[in-house]
């Protein structure tokens, strides 16, 4: 039996990678393909992580928002981009926690030129893209604190558990995104936190402060883990 070690920074910091923000996935030079995400939740986090400490390293997609103080920061476009500086980076992290909303499907080509328009349908191929969080345990390795998100319109609690099974999560924190005034650019959000074992409903607020606690529940696990032996 073997304990975790933690892999701490040059001061002692706990390191956290985060992604945030939504995914550009390009057509021609002047289309691309993204969704909703503000990035307001990811970013929410990775404030919260470096108020209390942690060390953190913010991967994210495009978005209207200003770096958080004391964070270190990747900007991405495209999935493939993201999952790139994700690999580069996850192997020297302690916790890893994917907010961004990341396409799951980009076009098959990209158009060198703009494309024109001219029957009264246009069909666009589209090919599935990497899962990051999906490969972070076996095709990279990571055997830190694994948080992935799950956004829902349908069956939260189940879809959640469902993904912490496949992806080997630690936690996922649950929304449901077809709530008016919630998840998705909102400065409001309402999670459901899945574990292994049980499940918890932190209420409606601001991301903010669901932040704060995410980090004081995320800190609490990672504690946890580390004190818990593991089979070699
Ligand atoms: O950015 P905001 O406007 O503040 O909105 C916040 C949010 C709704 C985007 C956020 O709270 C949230 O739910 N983020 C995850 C969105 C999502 O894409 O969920 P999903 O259920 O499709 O994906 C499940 C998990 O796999 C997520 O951790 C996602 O980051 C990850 N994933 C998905 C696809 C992919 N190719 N790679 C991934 O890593």
């Amino acid at each position: 039996m073997a304990c975790l070690s933690p892999q701490t920074d040059h001061i002692g910091r706990v390191k956290v990678l985060i992604t945030a923000g939504p995914t550009r996935e390009p057509i021609d030079p002047v289309r691309f393909l993204t969704n909703r995400s503000s990035g307001k939740m990811g970013y929410a986090l990775a404030s919260a992580f470096a108020h209390e400490g942690y060390s953190v390293l913010l991967v994210s997609g495009p978005t209207d928002l200003d770096v958080p103080e004391h964070v270190d920061f990747v900007s991405v476009q495209t999935a493939a981009e993201m999952h790139d500086v994700v690999s580069r980076y996850i192997g020297r992290m302690d916790i890893a926690v994917f907010a961004a909303a990341v396409a799951d499907y980009t076009p098959a080509r990209v158009e060198p030129q703009k494309i024109k328009k001219s029957g009264e349908t246009f069909s666009l191929e589209l090919i599935r893209t990497v899962d990051i969080l999906g490969s972070a345990r076996e095709s990279l390795g990571f055997g830190g604190t694994l948080v992935g998100f799950a956004a829902e319109t349908e069956n939260l609690e189940f879809n959640a558990r469902d993904k912490l099974t496949r992806k080997q999560c630690d936690l996922v924190v649950a929304n449901d995104v077809s709530k008016p005034g919630l998840g998705f650019e909102s400065d409001q959000n309402e999670i459901l936190l899945v574990y292994p074992e049980h499940s918890e409903a932190l209420p409606a607020a601001s991301k903010h402060e669901l932040s704060h606690q995410l980090v004081a529940a995320i800190g609490r696990l990672h504690a946890e883990r580390l004190s818990s032996p593991m089979p070699i």
